[in-house]
């Protein structure tokens, strides 16, 4: 049995953490296949991937505190790694993802929605980092990109104090891009990532390699990696659908792969 769900419509992947019972906790085995799904995933016919937490309750309400409280100082680094690795498979996957938080997003859950491209949110959601409770520091990117999504003040607040934020101060953060009532957010993460999927795929590719490449280096490094990305464009087929319907005053066709 797999943790986890993986339902195709059409160009768009729904990736469901299914662990119901623990509100989604990811513990080694939810990890190892959330990255066998990740794998399996065809690149060639999905656009974009939203991922999700089973149930109403719960996005993710962390990493699996059972599971951590026994380890050794080499067993706890190994976990996170673990962690690490499958979060930046996810931040790196060549197409968009899409976190529909539904509800706790609490420290590996948090986590889990940092290394997704767009974050929206329902009503009920409630981001955290409460590691520094747990005697731990967030150990799956957390004071990485938490740091690099928001504020900086504010995400060492939320680190260091446990502070959790409720969805309206996560949109007021710039955390999520929306908040809908808990019956919309999957109608609304579907239509933003059939409108992603619209869109011509090696250009959005293009735009999210440019984009996480380019904030880790200095801007004359990363407006070369935008140049290049751009230049390639011009050798799709997309670009020329695009842009010959521009000037002829018509819609493109459909943009392939
Ligand atoms: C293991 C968890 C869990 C977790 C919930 N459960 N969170 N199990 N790890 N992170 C389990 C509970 O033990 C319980 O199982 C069931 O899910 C339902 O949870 P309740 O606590 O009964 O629900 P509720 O009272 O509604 O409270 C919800 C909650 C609370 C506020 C989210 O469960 C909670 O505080 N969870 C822990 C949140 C947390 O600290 N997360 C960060 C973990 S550290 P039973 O069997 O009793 O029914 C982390 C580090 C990441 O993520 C980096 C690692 C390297």
């Amino acid at each position: 049995m797999s943790y986890i769900k993986y339902e195709q419509n059409g160009f768009v992947g729904v990736l469901t953490i299914d662990r119901e019972k623990a509100l989604n906790a990811l513990n080694s085995e939810v990890l190892a296949d959330l990255d066998a799904a990740l794998d399996a995933i065809d690149l060639d016919s999905t656009r974009c991937l939203i991922i999700t937490g089973a149930g109403q309750k719960s996005f993710v309400a962390g990493a699996d505190i059972g599971e951590m409280s026994t380890l050794t100082k080499a067993e706890g680094e190994a976990f996170g790694k673990k962690g690490n690795d499958v979060f930046r498979k996810i931040e790196t996957l060549p197409i968009p993802v899409i976190a529909a938080v539904n509800g706790f997003a609490l420290g590996g859950g948090c986590e889990l929605s940092l290394s997704c491209d767009i974050r929206l949110a329902a009503e009920n959601a409630v981001f955290g980092q409460p590691e520094t409770g747990l005697g731990i520091t967030p150990g799956f990117g957390g004071t990485q990109r938490l740091a690099r999504t928001i504020n900086v003040g504010k995400a060492k607040e939320m680190i260091y104090a446990g502070t959790k934020v409720k969805a309206p101060e996560a949109l007021s953060l710039g955390l999520v891009s929306a908040v809908y009532p808990a019956e919309e957010l999957m109608p609304a993460a579907m239509k933003l990532a059939e409108r992603i999927s619209a869109n011509a795929p090696i250009a959005v590719r293009a735009c999210k390699k440019a984009i996480n490449d380019g904030l880790q280096v200095n801007m004359d490094e990363a407006i070369v990696i935008e140049e290049k990305l751009f230049g390639s464009c011009f050798e799709t087929e997309d670009q020329k659908n695009g842009m010959t319907a521009f000037v002829e005053k018509r819609k493109p066709e459909p943009f392939v792969n």
